[in-house]
């Protein structure tokens, strides 16, 4: 179908184009009649641009105008003229079309939700909808967003020498903590590959070629459990460079980070980033990706208090668990409700209790002040720093259970006070450094790396990597941004005995190590050059730079958070006839 194609788009003309005729094309987003007038507001990706038809000027137009619904898409040719009742809120609002002729382009049904921003529309609308709700301009930004972001990754990373290259997503399983997504095969029935959970060892073995600076804005597929910041796949800024320390990683990701958020948020953001060991993290924030946007700072109480008689305490430290506590400034006016609350939440993950400690007038409020003698209660004031006016909330448990509950119960607190919104313009980035290199996983009974495998250990550490590998360090960093992990990074094993060792320790058989990972330890047996990366999620990214906490706000095909896509629908069943292709029975 031939028709007048635009000459302009809806965002873009100003009082200074009053005069011009122009033929706009887009949806049909309202329609006023106001009688005398009818206005029509026009939408495309760029902006909304008013038209308006005077009915007694001209009965016949407005007659066919009676015709249009909201999403109909058309053409519209007519007069740019200084509008009467400007609309500060568009940029095109000092304008408006004096509507000459249109055309409709296709028709609409009536959608299951008014196309606009001002809209409510619960998520499985959103999402069953996708289509509509894409048209939808603060959704649509945050696409135009992640474009620019795109953009700006390339460019730097091309400036900085770097090679994009495509690893494949037909792959061999490459660990990172996650379930892989299997991909059968029909050449080789009973055989399967698997979807890269990241290019891993792909860039590592790149790196043995010779390209010495690798990038690649990648889609990586993770068979876990969803959330709020989780998709099952989600795409990675992922780079790889030889000859490196860690330094040249680090300098390298803040570069980009720099740049990032000066062209997108017009921030100048100071480098380099602080740092921070995992074990001050821990001990101090209750988290691997502490937000210090906020102070709150966890103070560990048992190396003071020994003997206090209170059975709580003395236990604790006999059985070498930590007591450590919170000082919630200014907050002994919590009351009993809000207090049991707070219990509540601890106790729901997984603690047996929270004890609190009022200050108020000179005098400490507790249920426990009557077990404890004047010398604890003064330790417990001074380590905690405790004001008056200040409540101390107290958690006696093992080590990273006291910890972890401590840290969510800052977040919490800081949500309850307010403090989160104040600071919610703020950005801190941090860099978590000193991992351990392994966790022990009680399911599997065995230890686990903590990054993945392919992370070399702390040189000060290898001489007990075999004999206490818990306190082994490793080479690895994370990014953190507001207290988001927004990536992750390490040095890898070059040497093909070092990373044999580990995958020894992990208790892969000499069987397994082959069949896994036979193709990088010969790899690595060729030259392979000392060499380290990182990637970064980008989804986060954008959610960052976008200030969203949705995840699916920033993909334009998401999941739900039970892994379904809702508008294709799937996962479906398949037929019969592929199955056996396959050579897959299904167990009924
Ligand atoms: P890691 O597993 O830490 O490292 O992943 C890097 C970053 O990817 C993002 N991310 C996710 N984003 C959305 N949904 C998910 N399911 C998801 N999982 C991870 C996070 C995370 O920080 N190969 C290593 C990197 C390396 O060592 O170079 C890796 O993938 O922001
Ligand atoms: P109990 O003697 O077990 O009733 O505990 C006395 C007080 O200490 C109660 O207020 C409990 O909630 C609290 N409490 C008990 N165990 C712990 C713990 N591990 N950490 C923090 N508080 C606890």
């Amino acid at each position: 179908m031939e028709f007048p194609k635009r000459t302009v788009t809806c965002g873009e003309l100003r009082l200074e184009n009053e005069g011009e005729t122009v033929v706009l094309n887009g949806w049909v987003s309202t329609i006023r009649d106001m009688g005398g007038l009818i206005f029509i507001d026009l939408r495309d990706r760029y902006g909304i641009t008013q038209l308006v038809v005077v009915p007694e000027q001209n009965p016949s137009l407005a007659e066919r105008v009676k015709e249009l619904k909201s999403e109909f898409v058309i053409w519209a040719k007519g007069c740019v003229r200084r509008r009467e009742n400007p609309n500060p809120k568009l940029p095109t609002g000092l304008i408006e079309i004096e509507l000459e002729d249109f055309g409709i382009l296709n028709r609409s049904e009536l959608p299951p939700f008014e196309i606009s921003d001002s809209a409510e529309i619960t998520e499985e609308n959103r999402l069953r909808y996708r289509f509509l709700d894409l048209r939808r301009p603060s959704v649509q930004r945050r696409f135009i967003v992640r474009n620019e972001i795109y953009q700006i990754i390339h460019s730097y990373f091309h400036e900085h020498k770097f090679v994009e290259i495509e690893t494949p997503f037909l792959t061999k399983s490459t660990p990172e903590g996650a379930r892989d997504f299997l991909v059968p095969s029909r050449l080789h029935k009973g055989k399967f590959y698997a979807l890269p959970q990241s290019p891993q060892l792909y860039k590592q073995i790149l790196m043995i070629s010779g390209f010495d600076r690798y990038v690649q804005i990648v889609k990586c597929f993770r068979d876990e459990d969803l959330r709020s910041d989780r998709q099952p796949e989600f795409t990675q800024i992922d780079l790889e460079m030889s000859f490196v320390t860690i330094e040249d990683i680090i300098t390298i990701t803040e570069g980009l980070f720099k740049r990032l958020w000066k062209e997108i948020l017009g921030l100048d953001i100071e480098t380099p980033f602080p740092r921070m060991s995992f074990n001050d993290a821990m001990t101090k924030f209750g988290s691997d990706k502490p937000d210090l946007r906020y102070g709150l700072q966890i103070v560990t109480l048992s190396n003071k208090l020994k003997d206090t008689n209170f059975r709580v305490f003395d236990e604790a430290i006999e059985t070498g668990k930590i007591i450590a506590g919170i000082n919630a400034k200014g907050c002994a006016n919590f009351s009993r409700k809000q207090i049991d609350e707070l219990t509540e939440f601890v106790q729901k993950l997984g603690c047996k209790g929270l004890i609190w400690m009022k200050y108020t007038n000179g005098e400490i409020n507790s249920p426990i002040a009557k077990f404890l003698s004047q010398t604890a209660i003064e330790t417990i004031k001074a380590e905690a720093n405790l004001e008056d006016g200040d409540l101390l909330l107290i958690v006696a448990d093992e080590w990273e259970k006291c910890y972890t509950t401590l840290g969510a119960l800052r977040k919490e607190i800081a949500k309850k006070t307010g403090i989160i919104e104040k600071v919610r313009n703020k950005f801190s980035f941090l860099w978590v450094v000193d991992f351990p290199m392994f966790e022990f996983d009680p399911d599997e009974q065995r230890l686990v790396a903590k990054h993945h495998p392919f992370t070399s250990p702390k040189d000060e550490d290898m001489d007990i990597l075999e004999t206490e590998p818990l306190k082994v360090r490793a080479k690895a960093y994370d990014i953190v941004v507001n207290g988001e992990e927004i990536g992750g990074g390490s040095l890898r094993n070059y040497k093909p005995e070092v990373q044999e060792r580990i995958f020894r320790l992990l208790k892969l058989s000499e069987e397994d190590i082959k069949v896994k990972f036979g193709f990088l330890l010969e790899a690595l047996k060729y030259g392979a050059p000392p060499h380290g990366g990182i990637a970064i999620g980008l989804d986060r990214l954008v959610m960052t730079l976008t200030d969203t906490d949705n995840i699916r706000d920033v993909i334009a095909f998401p999941k739900t958070t039970s892994g379904l896509a809702l508008m294709e629908n799937c996962p479906t069943p398949v037929e019969t006839k592929q199955l056996k292709e396959l050579g897959i029975k299904l167990e009924d």
